[in-house]
């Protein structure tokens, strides 16, 4: 069998399935979605955000990229980002790294990826920057690497509070909280490593005061 007719096969089997164990299943979510997060990963095949959260379709808005970053010119990023605080009114805003992330391992050598992956992993480059002193002084690489994919979750964290949409929200309605979460490939398990709700302190540099 061609790989890819295996998908549309094993997608007949699962309608199927779903359809016997709740008869309404579609018919209910065609109607309408009421996700309560939305999730901010990386692009990684490992890490599928329902299937870690042993979450149903409807549950979870979803975007993900290289290394799970909030970048402020990326118009996919905040168009989601708009829509589901805007209007799917998600409560919780979760962005997940994972320990053995490649892009976050490519940031931490010098090799040249050509420019469009160069420009990206920048952005991991900045996060090591701003933590050089706490990452260079950790001796074993392979904990250096994981303290890196913690720093940049939290980083990202940090700029989704600086965005206009999130504290506009924030003003209006105190949600959503925002996530900083890491997921092991090692066991399955999601370590929770910051959170922001409205109530938190932001740089005053990014607060914007005539909202
Ligand atoms: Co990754």
């Amino acid at each position: 069998m061609i790989p890819y007719q295996k998908l549309l096969l094993e997608n007949k089997a699962w309608a199927q399935e779903k359809i016997e164990d709740d008869p309404e299943f579609f018919s209910r979510l065609s109607q309408i979605q009421t996700p309560e997060f939305l999730w901010i990963g990386c692009s990684d095949s490992r890490v599928p955000a329902n299937e870690i959260t042993n979450t149903q379709p409807g549950e979870i808005f979803v975007h993900r990229n290289i290394a799970n970053l909030v970048v402020h010119t990326d118009v996919n990023l905040l168009s989601v980002l708009e829509y589901a605080v805007n209007y799917l009114k998600v409560k919780h805003v979760i962005v997940c790294g994972h320990y053995g992330c490649g892009g976050v391992k490519a940031a931490m050598t010098n090799h040249d990826f050509k420019q469009v992956l160069n420009m990206w992993l920048r952005n991991i480059k900045d996060v090591y920057r701003l933590h050089r002193q706490e990452l260079d002084g950790i001796t074993e690489e392979e904990k250096r690497f994981d303290r890196l994919v913690e720093l940049n979750v939290i980083e990202q964290v940090h700029h989704l509070a600086k965005t206009s949409i999130i504290q506009r929200a924030w003003k209006r309605d105190a949600y959503p909280h925002i996530h900083g979460w890491v997921y092991s490939l090692n066991d399955g398990l999601i370590k929770p490593v910051f959170e922001l709700n409205a109530d938190s302190n932001i740089d005053e540099l990014y607060k914007y005061d005539d909202l």
